[in-house]
């Protein structure tokens, strides 16, 4: 091969069989070729593990059985589902693509990995992982978790933060592939990357010893595979505090309510339902100051997104009644007990979970 990574011969004979013995068996989503179900599945587990996975995909399934109820129900139902999962565009997404597939394609998937990824919320890999689990379609993933795998086992030491990197090693992932799959070959191989990748070829403690390819592996040969993948770039994350005001408050009939907005459709935590915040301590607290209301500071949390380092710093606001609210316009009052009903921020549940709890 001319890109200077020769190709071990067998590798995927052995990856298959190695699947079909060693790999992952009955998870929910396995032994199933309805492109609903695997499509549901992939975009969870897009930077999501699977044990938390586990959780969700059920339960996402009785509610939204097939691709058209998907497609029919109301945005909120859809992010209170998701609620927790994290990187709620997918969730947006997801919903997107369910109403595209229900009404430009009859609520059939398109079949090819080419077709798949016109669809919003379907990369290229996402799109290759519905083929070939479907229809055996001879094409490669290359998520995170494979192209530690890929590198490693071709010592590809290419700067992965180059696109022309990344599009060499599509070339070589595509290169490996069975070369004449039948029977369910394409699903095997295609989950055998994804086990070899997420239990042994980690990504600090590779366990090379019990890998089914060591002996062709040049990474494990060069005596340190954790030198792969290289990529030069990695994500700055910016520091910010946010002050959330969670406005508590009960009304005539005694029921506690908590007072929460819909976020703006676009940026951070899009779609959620979330109490009032705002990016600046004296802002936070001046208006409750002068309302005379008390505000009781809660433990500080951290939060990671993809693009940002939060602190998030909830003030408790109590409020003696239902009028005490800052902006009727954009936010309602919501009982405790139909908050599992919208979607939330993961932080922000688990602080009104824990307030609740308090009390
Ligand atoms: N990660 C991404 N897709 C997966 C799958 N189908 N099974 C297990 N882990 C995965």
């Amino acid at each position: 091969m001319s890109s200077g990574f020769p190709l071990p011969t067998g590798f995927a004979r052995s990856l298959v069989d190695w699947q079909r013995h060693s790999g992952r068996h009955g998870l929910p989503w396995q032994g199933s070729r309805d492109p609903y179900r695997v499509w549901l599945s992939e975009v969870m587990l897009q930077q999501t593990q699977v044990s938390t996975v586990l959780n969700y995909f059920p339960r996402f399934l009785a509610r939204f059985p097939d691709v058209n109820v998907l497609a029919a129900a109301p945005q909120d139902d859809v992010m209170a589902l998701w609620s927790g999962l994290g990187y709620y565009s997918r969730a947006r997404n997801l919903h997107r693509c369910a109403q595209i597939v229900s009404t430009e394609h009859g609520g059939v998937f398109p079949d090819t990995a080419l077709a798949l990824q016109a669809l919003p919320g379907i990369g290229a890999s996402t799109a290759a992982a519905i083929a070939a689990f479907c229809h055996g379609e001879r094409v490669s993933i290359l998520d995170g978790n494979v192209r530690r795998v890929l590198t490693r086992l071709l010592a590809f030491d290419e700067d992965l933060a180059l696109a022309s990197a990344q599009k060499r090693l599509w070339g070589l992932a595509q290169a490996l592939l069975p070369e004449q799959p039948t029977g369910d070959d394409m699903a095997a191989y295609t989950q055998g990357l994804m086990d070899l990748g997420a239990t042994l070829c980690t990504r600090s403690r590779p366990a090379c010893e019990r890998c089914p390819v060591h002996a062709t592996c040049q990474g494990f040969a060069s005596g340190q595979p954790t030198r792969f993948p290289v990529k030069t770039r990695t994500l700055k994350r910016r520091h910010e505090s946010w002050w959330l005001a969670i406005l508590v408050s009960r009304s005539d009939d005694g029921v506690r309510r908590v007072w929460l907005e819909r976020r703006p459709s676009r940026g951070i935590w899009a779609d959620l339902y979330c109490p009032p915040v705002w990016g600046n301590e004296l802002d936070a607290r001046s208006q409750w100051a002068a309302a005379r209301l008390v505000v009781q500071d809660l433990e500080p949390v951290s939060h990671s997104l993809t693009h940002r380092e939060l602190r998030l710093h909830p003030l408790l606001v109590d409020t003696p009644d239902l009028a005490g609210a800052p902006n009727p316009e954009v936010g309602q009052w919501v009982r405790w007990e139909d908050l599992s009903t919208l979607g939330l921020p993961a932080p922000v549940r688990s602080m009104l979970d824990a307030l609740q709890q308090g009390q």
